[in-house]
């Protein structure tokens, strides 16, 4: 695409806005928004009336819009809009990592099938440029690890939390007022938007399409004074922690918070910022830091996939066409802290080993060894009065 390109953008909230914003402060892109589609007319908008309009056609039938910038906090309706201007020869991108995730086969075929580019860089970590990297820098069979932390929002919390003694609900308001939570926070705190993430990481580290699923998600939502007091005591910090791994031909992944060492360097990644720790075979470690969430942090991951569509990039998914043989498992075995209050208990059969069990009144923990499949499937789990972090040790 050599001329300029016109795009038609959905939605005009946090992210809409910060695209908005950078586009009209970056020179040398190509590109201007002809018309933004938004879901309430009544809404005051900070810039003028005849960009905004409540009729997707009016984008998706605009031949002159070359590219669809998909930035709305609704699934199926994403998804819709995403599938018909692929239909229609647009090229897309979008940041909705929930509906990348949930529907990644069938928005696979409409690439293939109308040979058009569907870029998604701001879905996984806003700012950090992961998966052009993955795609790109990683395009060989070296890569062995990607872990990090995934979610602005919660670290957010997590950071109030254990550096300045703020309450979660205040911290988790605070994320709100700012743009770093979701429209829904539980997707959030319950670690489903690191997952959403992984899922898609997983595609372009490994070559493996999962469903949610199949991914273990758990979150921060149960975490209790004398957890964080627990992790004090051990000169740790918890983070909400993403990985998937690959060992021999199998890979693992999962989703949960985990006591991490003050000196260690995801303890460097605060606030709303997002880190990711790459490891290759000969390259050993990389890290990389950047905004997680925000209007402006995820609007330049957005341009950053408009000017990629300038010069024709798309993904190739060459970790799918490569036919690595990897094979996706959960059968491997994780050290964990679980506490609880007594009315509920951890099945102690569950795990394969306990190390430590500590009971007083109010707080009893014990740390064990458990599969990651058993984890799964355990109904302890599902109860509020019970917490699980990762501890340090693991692989
Ligand atoms: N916020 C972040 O930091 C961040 C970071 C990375 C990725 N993302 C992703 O970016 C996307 C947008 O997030 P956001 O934070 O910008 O959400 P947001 O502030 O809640 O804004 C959502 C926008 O979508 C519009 N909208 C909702 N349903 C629509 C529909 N059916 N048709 C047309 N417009 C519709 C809304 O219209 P009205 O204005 O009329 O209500 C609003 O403008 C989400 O997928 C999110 O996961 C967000």
């Amino acid at each position: 695409m050599k001329r300029k390109i016109k795009l038609g953008v959905f939605g005009f909230g946090c992210v809409g806005q910060g695209l908005y914003s950078v586009l009209h402060q970056t020179k040398g892109i190509n590109a201007e928004i002809k018309k933004i589609c938004i879901k309430h007319p009544d809404k005051a908008r900070p810039i003028d009336a005849s960009f905004f309009t409540t009729s997707r056609d009016e984008i998706l039938n605009d031949p002159e819009i070359d590219v669809v910038v998909e930035l709305i906090d609704e699934v199926d309706a994403a998804f819709e809009i995403v599938s018909s201007a692929l239909r229609k020869r647009k090229a897309v991108v979008s940041a909705n990592k929930k509906m990348i995730a949930e529907n990644f086969p069938a928005l696979l075929k409409l690439q293939q099938e109308f040979q058009t580019p569907f870029l998604y860089e701001a879905s996984c970590c806003a700012s950090i440029p992961v998966i052009r990297n993955l795609e790109e820098y990683y395009d060989n069979d070296l890569l062995t690890s990607v872990e990090g932390i995934l979610n602005g929002s919660t670290n957010y919390i997590l950071t109030h939390i254990f550096e300045n003694n703020k309450a979660f609900d205040e911290a988790l308001k605070d994320a709100q007022r700012l743009g770093y939570a979701e429209s829904d926070p539980s997707l959030d705190v319950r670690a489903l938007d690191p997952k959403y993430k992984l899922l898609i990481i997983l595609v372009h580290a490994f070559g493996i399409i999962l469903n949610p699923g199949d991914i273990f998600n758990y979150g921060i939502q149960n975490l209790k004074d004398a957890d964080i007091r627990y992790a004090r005591e051990k000169n740790a910090r918890i983070k909400l922690i993403a990985r998937c791994c690959k060992n021999g031909n199998k890979v693992y992944a999962y989703c949960m918070p985990r006591f991490v060492p003050v000196s260690d360097t995801l303890n460097k990644v605060t606030y709303e910022y997002n880190g990711l720790l790459l490891e290759g075979a000969f390259a050993e470690h990389q890290f990389f830091m950047g905004k997680g969430a925000g209007g402006n942090a995820t609007g330049s991951a957005v341009l950053s996939d408009i000017s990629a569509l300038t010069y024709d990039y798309r993904y190739e998914y060459k970790k799918l066409n490569q036919n690595l043989n990897h094979t996706y498992t959960r059968e491997i075995e994780l050290e964990v802290y679980v506490s609880y209050n007594g009315a509920i208990q951890p099945a102690a059969a569950d795990f394969e080993s306990i190390s430590v069990r500590h009971e007083s009144p109010g707080f009893n923990y014990l740390v064990g060894r458990i599969s990651l499949l058993k984890l799964m499937k355990a109904k302890w789990m599902d109860d509020p009065s019970v917490n699980l972090v990762l501890t340090e040790n693991n692989i």
